[in-house]
């Protein structure tokens, strides 16, 4: 398949350039003829979570395409639905590059992008544009120089943006590369943000007609403990979902290899196992009838397979789309 061939020649360049080059490309070409050389069509298998019905439960997870500029490309590829963002109030450039490192050996990366995106209204006028029926999930943070106390208003401000071009939003409070952010994890912080975001999501609901659900992404570097508090606040304020989990801090699988040492947050193969045991503890603490979208590690059918088994409504993959290519879309949804 060319795109196999493209998509190893992307492994000999570097990572930030090769996914700039990536994004510019499928950009380009969605909706037109040349589409045909990475469009996948795949057997509808649709299942319904937060109100939404996905055409299929494999999703592309956030930080890819920030800024929605390709959402109609990944759509084609057969992607049940797209997380676009980290998206920020504010444009902001992100921390100085080299800050994306592959670590081939282990089918890992390490990125400390923070945040780079155009910002919010930037972001809107791509949604607008999309011409697909793509599902689309709008994942929103704050600027890196917004102070951590009036973090909540850069949250309500890309709410208030995206709520009507999105099929669902994503809080993100757990990405590693904005200082401070995962402090929103914890007690009244985290109570606060969510109070506040389901009072905005309710008078939204009203305005428009439209109820929006909104999912809580969290990290892997959680203990049993720290899980089980989320999950009471989480079923408390009636959250629509959880997305567990983002990048982790830890080094243990990669240790003395290339890389290993960059800071950063660490994705793909040997984040797997963490994720796997947060996705199975905040399934044991959640209120049932709140869904998971399980991300993290998947490279296989079977790493899937194991996420479902868990209890994953739905999974989204990052690093195994970098390294496999839309192949494992296909295989994923043709094994469910
Ligand atoms: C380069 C890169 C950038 C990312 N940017 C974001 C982001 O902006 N927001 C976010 O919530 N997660 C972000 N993530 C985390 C992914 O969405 C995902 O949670 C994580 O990589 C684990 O999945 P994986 O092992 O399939 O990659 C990023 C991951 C990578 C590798």
């Amino acid at each position: 398949m060319l795109i196999d061939i493209a998509q190893k020649c992307l492994q000999l360049i570097g990572p930030e350039s090769a996914h700039d080059l990536t994004l510019h490309g499928l950009k380009n070409t969605a909706n037109t003829p040349v589409e045909w050389f990475y469009r996948q069509s795949l057997p509808s298998k649709p299942v319904s979570v937060m109100g939404i019905t996905f055409p299929n439960p494999v999703g592309l997870a956030a930080g890819l395409d920030k800024d929605g500029e390709a959402i109609d490309a990944f759509h084609s590829m057969g992607f049940g639905h797209i997380e676009v963002g980290t998206v920020t109030p504010r444009p902001q450039p992100g921390n100085p590059k080299p800050r994306l490192f592959r670590i081939r050996e282990k089918n890992a990366i390490i990125n400390r992008m923070g945040f780079n995106n155009l910002g919010v209204n930037n972001l809107v006028t791509n949604l607008k544009a999309k011409e697909s029926t793509a599902i689309v999930g709008v994942n929103i943070g704050k600027n890196r120089d917004t102070a951590l106390e009036n973090g909540i208003s850069d949250y309500i401000q890309c709410m208030r943006e995206v709520y009507k071009y999105a099929n669902y939003i994503a809080v993100n409070i757990s990405s590693p590369n904005t200082p401070g952010l995962r402090s929103l994890q914890y007690g009244s912080l985290l109570d606060k943000l969510l109070e506040t975001l389901k009072l905005v999501q309710i008078e939204l609901a009203d305005q428009t007609n439209r109820y929006v659900p909104l999912a809580l992404k969290i990290a892997p570097d959680l203990d049993k403990n720290e899980i089980i508090s989320i999950a009471k606040v989480v079923t408390r304020h009636n959250f629509d979902g959880v997305i567990a989990t983002n990048t982790t801090l830890r080094r243990n699988d990669v240790e003395g290899l290339q890389h290993s040492n960059e800071s950063g947050g660490l994705s793909g193969g040997p984040l797997l196992k963490s994720a796997n045991e947060v996705l199975d503890c905040l399934r044991q603490s959640l209120n049932p009838s709140i869904p998971i979208i399980a991300v993290g590690g998947i490279m296989s059918v079977a790493d899937a397979e194991k996420k479902f088994a868990i209890g994953a409504d739905l999974v989204q993959i990052y690093t195994g789309f970098v390294y496999k290519g839309p192949r494992l879309i296909k295989d994923i949804v043709l094994s469910i």
